[in-house]
């Protein structure tokens, strides 16, 4: 058994990325359960009820988010009713929408948890703690447990997954939008991911048109960013190999798409 997890996909290209490209990640590596990172997917700003659907249509099993999910204000009116949307569970009490769901693909049933990190974004509740917590009570029901860690600092990343070994399957972060190379099975049998990377423009700054963000670079200026229309895109993932008799990983495996020539891969 194994788990699919796609980066961020930012905008109209990033979407068109995974619906050309996970079908045949699918062929290929038969996940049993496939989840994707959507903060960005609206224009980069959150995710629409629409887009949602798209991905499930797609063969998504659940979307996690992260500090964008506000963005698009349209995600008060469904995130409650949507049973595969998850945000980052450490937001205060009374927040809407849900920070764990389980989900039962054939006869797995897997705990999803999405915690967003506090160095260098939002002061909200400890993601340490809320993970223990959820953890806790995800184990009353199922081994597996997946953990995307949606935060802006390395060290807060590594630390999670150091404080997380061998309590969960994985722990993968998001965020920062470009992969890392230190996938590896933890000593006690955690699979981790600094960053998972993101699945959109490729020729861009984090999936973002390059020259808006670089003059906001060399002028400081407030400057609005914007998602290119077109060019050549990226998909960004990870694939998890599920040690069915433990709940924990046996592998994890970098995915990178693109069509750039120029790299050794
Ligand atoms: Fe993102
Ligand atoms: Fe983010």
């Amino acid at each position: 058994m194994n788990i699919l997890f796609i980066g961020d996909v930012v905008g109209a290209p990033g979407r068109k990325a995974l619906k050309e490209q996970l079908p045949k990640l699918k062929e290929k590596y038969h996940p049993t359960i496939t989840i994707v990172n959507g903060e960005n997917a609206a224009s980069g700003k959150g995710i629409t009820q629409k887009i949602y659907r798209q991905f499930l249509e797609m063969g998504v099993h659940a979307i996690t988010l992260g500090n964008h999910s506000w963005d698009n204000k349209e995600i008060f009116e469904f995130i409650d009713e949507e049973k595969y949307l998850v945000r980052p569970a450490n937001f205060p009490e009374g927040v809407p929408g849900k920070g764990m769901i389980f989900l039962k693909v054939n006869a797995l049933e897997i705990a999803i948890i999405n915690l967003q990190g506090r160095t260098f974004l939002s002061a909200i509740d400890c993601p340490f703690q809320k993970a223990k917590d959820l953890i806790t009570e995800a184990k009353k029901r199922t081994p597996f447990i997946f953990v995307d860690f949606h935060a802006e600092a390395t060290s807060e990343k590594q630390a999670l997954g150091w404080f997380l070994d061998g309590q969960v399957t994985a722990v993968v972060g998001t965020h920062t939008h470009v992969q890392t190379a230190d996938n590896r099975i933890l000593p006690k049998g955690t699979a981790y991911i600094t960053d998972v990377g993101m699945t959109g423009i490729y020729d861009g700054i984090i999936g973002v048109d390059k020259e808006a963000v670089l003059r906001k670079f060399l002028t400081s200026l407030p400057t609005k960013f914007e998602i290119p229309k077109n060019g050549r895109t990226q998909l960004n993932g990870v694939l998890i190999e599920i040690d069915e008799k433990t709940g924990l990983a046996k592998g994890i495996k970098r995915i990178l798409i693109n069509d750039d020539q120029s790299m050794f891969q």
